[in-house]
């Protein structure tokens, strides 16, 4: 199962998947790690690790489309099975999220549908949740939105500012993200006609 997966900045859902693919003897490789942004901390640590890496700078390009366009010419060099999204701060085009459609997969901050976009730790502070957590989805054209593959759930205690929730929330999110890749290279995910998620052999 050939992986890409996109950053934008540290990298350590990237980290989690790499020590996953590298301990647990699955039929998985990460083909290589394409970052927006060339200074990104997760771009060295791939490096460390021999991966080839990309750097596809959004400044270099005058429209959205072109930019994804762009992203979309070098993450096809690798003819990915999945194209994981960890930690990447882009918003991607209709036609990019087309061209990988069943094949996108991101992590994100908060128990979707609640809280999609940015701040998620102060949306759910604000709106005074007992629960919070991540979600790992399928990428659809609507922004955060896409069918669910797994989530993580954590209290939101009395003390926390969106600092300290986001660190528990982040802890989780390396276990979730790797329990999805797990699934995904085990082909046991399928994509419900009703935009449900099913894994195969959960009880
Ligand atoms: C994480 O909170 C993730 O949920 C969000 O970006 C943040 C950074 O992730 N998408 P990483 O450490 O770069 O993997």
């Amino acid at each position: 199962c050939r992986l890409v997966v996109l950053i934008s900045g540290r990298g350590s859902n990237l980290q989690a998947i790499g020590e996953l693919i590298k301990t647990a003897g699955l039929n998985g490789r990460i083909e290589a790690v394409i970052s927006n942004k060339g200074d990104a901390p997760g771009l060295e640590w791939a490096q460390r690790q021999g991966l080839p890496t990309e750097t596809v700078s959004h400044r270099e390009f005058a429209t959205r489309e072109a930019f994804d366009q762009a992203l979309a010419r070098v993450i096809d060099r690798y003819q990915p099975d999945y194209v994981l999204l960890a930690g990447f701060m882009r918003i991607l085009s209709t036609d990019f999220v087309q061209h990988y459609a069943g094949k996108l997969i991101n992590i994100h901050p908060s128990l979707l549908p609640s809280f999609p976009g940015l701040n998620t730790h102060q949306q759910a502070l604000d709106a005074g949740v007992q629960f919070h957590g991540c979600s790992v989805h399928f990428v659809t054209p609507v922004l955060d939105d896409g069918p669910i593959l797994a989530q993580s759930i954590v209290p939101v205690l009395h003390d926390d500012d969106a600092q300290t929730l986001a660190e528990r929330v982040l802890a989780t999110e390396h276990q979730v993200y790797t329990q999805a890749v797990r699934w995904l290279i085990e082909g046991r995910v399928r994509l419900q006609a009703d935009g449900r998620v099913e894994v195969a052999g959960l009880a």
